[in-house]
């Protein structure tokens, strides 16, 4: 059965200090749902994260990395340094790094490769842009970059791969899809995988919706059958209100 998963993207927020502050923070929230608890923050913050949450049951996790295992590649950071801090999964694909950093379907496949081959969990980021759905193509865009960066994996490799359907205009915008636009999406996200893979695959494969998820709309969109969690920002940065969005199951 697929996993409940809420994962807090820090994005480039919270120095060591703040992060120690949120850690606490995140630590005196009690959890009523089953929702697996993921936080992502900044490269420089993971092991002083993994040292505050040993005892507990948030993973923490990593925003993104580079494909190659070692060599010239400045600023970089591989999977097996990620694994050197205890790092289990990795975020890819993020709009922003797709729209700031120019990041290709064809990297990320490669990325991808590079994280399954070092036993590590993606959670792979896509989502149409404003454009796109005003011209009714969102459909066909997020079906292409799944099918880029992801269709050549064979179906036991998608085990380790969540997938996190972010349309562009509502990040960080306060501008959520609705329930059913979410809905529709990961409907039509999980017909696509059974189309490329089989019913099982497709079933087993947690779809989470990212953009402007907040305590006041999770629940609702939580409640829709083939969403199985949130990618959440801006609320992942206040304890109360990401341990809201987590009991929001
Ligand atoms: P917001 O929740 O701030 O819209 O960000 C969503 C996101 O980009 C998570 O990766």
């Amino acid at each position: 059965m697929r996993k409940n998963i809420v994962a807090g993207n820090w994005k480039m927020n919270k120095d060591m200090a703040q992060t120690d502050l949120l850690i606490a923070d995140l630590k005196n929230q009690e959890q009523t749902s089953n929702a697996e608890v993921m936080i992502a923050p900044t490269f420089t913050n993971l092991h002083q994260s993994f040292n505050a949450l040993e005892d507990s049951k948030i993973e923490v996790i990593a925003q993104n990395m580079h494909f190659a295992e070692s060599g010239a590649y400045t600023g970089e950071i591989s999977a097996s340094m990620l694994k050197g801090v205890g790092v289990k999964t990795v975020i890819l694909g993020h709009s922003e790094r797709r729209a700031y950093f120019n990041e290709t379907d064809e990297l990320l496949a490669k990325k991808v490769d590079a994280a399954l081959a070092n036993d590590m969990r993606v959670i792979f980021c896509f989502g149409e842009e404003l454009a796109d759905r005003k011209s009714d193509n969102h459909e066909a865009v997020v079906k292409n970059q799944i099918t880029n960066a992801l269709f050549h994996l064979e179906a036991p490799a998608l085990k380790n791969i969540v997938l996190a359907y972010e349309p562009v205009w509502a990040i960080g915008t306060g501008e959520t899809a609705s329930p059913e636009q979410a809905q529709e999406m990961h409907q039509y996200i999980r017909e696509t995988l059974v189309n490329r893979y089989d019913e099982a695959t497709a079933n087993s494969i947690s779809i989470l919706y990212g953009g402007s998820v907040k305590p006041a709309n999770a629940k609702e969109i939580f409640s829709k059958p083939d969403v199985d969690g949130g990618l959440i920002g801006g609320a992942a940065l206040k304890a109360e209100d990401f341990y809201a969005i987590v009991n929001a199951f």
